[in-house]
């Protein structure tokens, strides 16, 4: 029998970088988990949609609980601040499309509806590809643009944040990436975030807060926090 050679390294003095994560990760670049074509279903008070999914994305088996927490506790589309809106961790895009469709639907009353660009934002490829085909499917592929993080215009401004992040990528990733993205947001806008309580809610409110973005707490439910930061007014 061959033997087995052990090679003993020293643990890097920083968590591995986010860049290239490993591709079993639901945030690596390019997933290396073999397909394997799924489809949930979401339904919400106003909207319903049926969304492809695929191993190697987040939460490929159902609608996150969180996700669909965020989505009803979100003000109505009328209500929202003027502007884009972002998808920050787009996955399959459950998030993405429902607000494309919230902006779509005529009763909402946004005259600009349409006008509007859904920024749905993500590292990682293969999530990338199911989010613009669902969004096609649901009738809103004109209005979510579907990009990597470094597609993103500069200078880019959203009015409005939705965002289930990815707190598996480490605080100082994590606080990186809402740190660019408040400084995308308008002045009169608003990030709305899910956050798990055991995976750091409470941390992720109080850092925001001493960033200098006001940042409450709107909902808790079960294991869920909504937070909800703003610019200091
Ligand atoms: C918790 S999942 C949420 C996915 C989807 N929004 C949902 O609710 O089902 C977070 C997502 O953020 C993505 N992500 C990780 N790092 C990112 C980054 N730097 N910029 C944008 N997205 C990132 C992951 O690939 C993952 O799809």
């Amino acid at each position: 029998m061959a033997k087995a050679t052990v090679t003993v390294v020293s643990p890097p003095s920083r968590p591995v970088p986010p860049a290239a994560p490993s591709g079993g990760q639901y945030f690596a670049e390019r997933p290396t988990a073999s397909s394997r074509p799924g489809r949930v279903e979401l339904t919400l008070p106003d909207v319903h949609l049926r969304l492809d999914t695929d191993a190697g994305v987040f939460s490929p088996g159902r609608v996150d609980p969180g996700t669909k927490l965020l989505l009803a506790e979100l003000p109505p589309a009328t209500e929202w601040p003027a502007g884009d809106v972002a998808d920050v961790g787009c996955g399959y895009g459950a998030i993405a499309v429902t607000l494309a469709r919230r902006l779509a639907d005529g009763s909402s009353g946004t005259a600009d509806g349409r006008d509007r660009t859904v920024w749905a934002v993500d590292v990682n490829e293969r999530a990338r590809d199911l989010c613009r085909r669902n969004a096609a499917a649901s009738g809103v592929g004109e209005l979510v643009r579907v990009v990597g993080p470094e597609d993103l215009p500069p200078g880019l401004s959203v009015g409005l944040i939705a965002s289930n992040p990815p707190i598996r990528v480490g605080k100082s990733v994590l606080h990186d990436l809402c740190r660019s993205w408040m400084e995308r947001l308008g002045p009169d806008g608003e990030a709305w975030w899910v956050v798990q309580k055991h995976l750091g809610s409470d941390s992720l409110q109080a850092w925001m807060n001493a960033q200098g973005w006001p940042t409450e707490r709107v909902r808790s439910r079960q294991a869920y926090r909504i937070l909800r930061s703003t610019h200091p007014g």
